[in-house]
């Protein structure tokens, strides 16, 4: 930093005076507070427009003028969220008044900060499962919208960077779901004894927030939502089977088929040209509840899911369509609520790799801890998508008076969705569902991956097709809803 800082000492210890002093801008009481406690674990949990971006550029800026030789991570779940970050900083430093030199600014790029005393500031998204930030040692990470990143970022990626440098980590979010990191540190900061810090507020402690601010912060969003993004209060979900951030980190908009996920490092460079391929269907009864098919792979790619409104023969119909294409290995179909002679019927059709499945409550339990377990270790890729968010969500469990789970659908909502998934992971091989091994029951791999992949090679979700241009499969199109 240039020499006409006066109390440099002063300013190290005391964020929100170099704020005011540096940057020129006056923090509020509670960016203030928050800014300034000297704890090395700080939450803030807020309401919309709060200003907690606005402190965390800050708090980059603070720390690493004022830190020779340090490094400073800003990071976020998205690649948009990070830039906005970025570009909040470089505004913080082109409204200060101060050229880049007084700055002590040697480099800067599109996601980092240079400082001429080797302090950088590196500003990028975590990356899926934290690739993106992996293996640096950081001496303060900035987490903003923190309550989207998944637990195993912190636990694996974020805690251990700052194990050696006993580095500070600050998260800021509004609410999203009692459950997950962010929430289980707010929760700690509450009681005696801990690391953590909170500072909570909601959207009307901004002194510049007018009513009409709130009143459109609040058009269109449930109670809940209010309660979360205005208010800044956590919501209890203590019934949700599949926690939101869990959701959040298995839903991912470019879900390819053949991408070999296991070896997280190097994903998106290796994958199987010919992936085996399984399908999980939930059928319609008579008209009533969609008919929903599942199709994914080896690797866990959910490639394709159709939803029709269908009966039980068209559905046969269009399964024994698909199964020409993909040549499944194993399809495993719900049989609950339709009885056995459509389900015969298919496997007559199709042949035995058609497994009927009985939902009975310790069933339906089996099935879906299988696909949460896969959700868990980062097995699973379900294409982002509202509805299946939603059916997801939406998706609440009970124990029954032997201690089983009883999973079932919330209120109004649906569960083909989730059902179809549950039914295809639970055909994969190492699920136990029935998938079955390769060469298994001497079924050769009928493979007619020539006409289905697009010209990039990949294969992207849809309410219908796999995006092919084969007349036979897109004549049973359903247009998208
Ligand atoms: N101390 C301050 N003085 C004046 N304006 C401020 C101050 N802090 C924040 N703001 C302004 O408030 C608005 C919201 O700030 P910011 O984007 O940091 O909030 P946020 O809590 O991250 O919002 P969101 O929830 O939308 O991400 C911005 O216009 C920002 O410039
Ligand atoms: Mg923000």
């Amino acid at each position: 930093m240039s020499d006409d800082l006066t109390d440099y000492e002063y300013l190290q210890n005391n964020p929100s005076a170099f704020v005011e002093n540096i940057i020129g801008i006056e923090p509020f009481g509670y960016q203030k507070q928050f800014m300034d406690h000297d704890s090395d674990r700080k939450v803030f949990v807020a309401g919309r427009q709060v200003g907690k971006s606005r402190t965390a550029s800050w708090m980059a800026l603070h720390y690493a003028v004022t830190h020779p030789d340090s490094l400073v991570l800003v990071t976020a779940d998205a690649l948009r969220q990070s830039s906005e970050l970025f570009s909040q900083l470089q505004s913080e430093i082109n409204n200060s008044g101060l050229a880049d030199e007084q700055w002590g600014i040697e480099r800067s790029t599109q996601t980092e900060i240079e400082f001429a005393h080797n302090s950088r500031i590196k500003v990028v998204p975590t990356g899926r499962n934290g690739n993106k930030i992996r293996g640096f040692t950081a001496d303060l990470i900035i987490i903003d919208e923190a309550a989207f990143v998944a637990n195993s970022i912190f636990e694996e990626v974020i805690e251990p960077m700052t194990l050696v440098s006993k580095g500070t980590i600050v998260l800021t979010s509004t609410p999203y779901g009692a459950s997950g990191y962010f929430y289980e540190k707010a929760q700690k900061a509450e009681i005696a004894d801990t690391d953590w810090h909170k500072m909570q507020v909601a959207s009307s402690d901004n002194p510049l927030i007018e009513t009409s601010d709130i009143e459109r912060l609040k058009r269109g969003k449930t109670r809940n939502q209010i309660k979360q993004e205005v208010e800044g209060e956590f919501i209890p979900t203590g019934d949700q089977f599949f926690p939101n951030p869990l959701i959040k980190k298995t839903t991912n908009d470019d879900v390819r088929r053949g991408v070999i996920q296991y070896a997280s490092a190097n994903r998106s460079e290796k994958t199987d040209p010919n992936p085996r391929t399984y399908m999980g269907a939930d059928l319609g009864a008579e008209g009533t509840d969609e008919t929903v098919l599942t199709m994914l792979d080896e690797y866990g790619n959910v490639f394709s899911i159709e939803r029709h409104n269908i009966g039980v023969y068209e559905a046969r119909k269009r399964i024994q369509q698909l199964d020409n294409h993909y040549g499944f290995e194993g399809i495993n179909v719900d049989r609950t609520g339709i009885g056995e002679g459509p389900v015969a019927e298919l496997q007559q059709k199709v042949g035995n790799k058609v497994t009927p499945v009985y939902l009975s409550t310790q069933k339906k339990q089996s099935v879906y801890q299988t696909m949460k377990s896969r959700m868990e270790s980062g097995m699973l890729d379900l294409p982002a998508n509202k509805d299946i968010r939603l059916q997801l969500e939406k998706l609440g469990y009970s124990k029954t008076k032997t201690g089983n789970l009883s999973i079932h659908a919330k209120g109004s909502f649906h569960d083909d969705i989730p059902d179809s998934i549950a039914l295809g992971v639970w055909a994969l091989p190492d699920a136990g569902g029935g998938g079955r091994s390769a060469g298994a029951g001497g079924m050769t791999q009928i493979k007619t991956i020539g006409g289905l992949q697009e010209s990039d090679g990949t294969t992207r979700y849809q309410f219908g097709s796999d995006g092919d241009d084969d007349d036979e499969l897109r004549r049973f199109n359903i247009k998208s809803n």
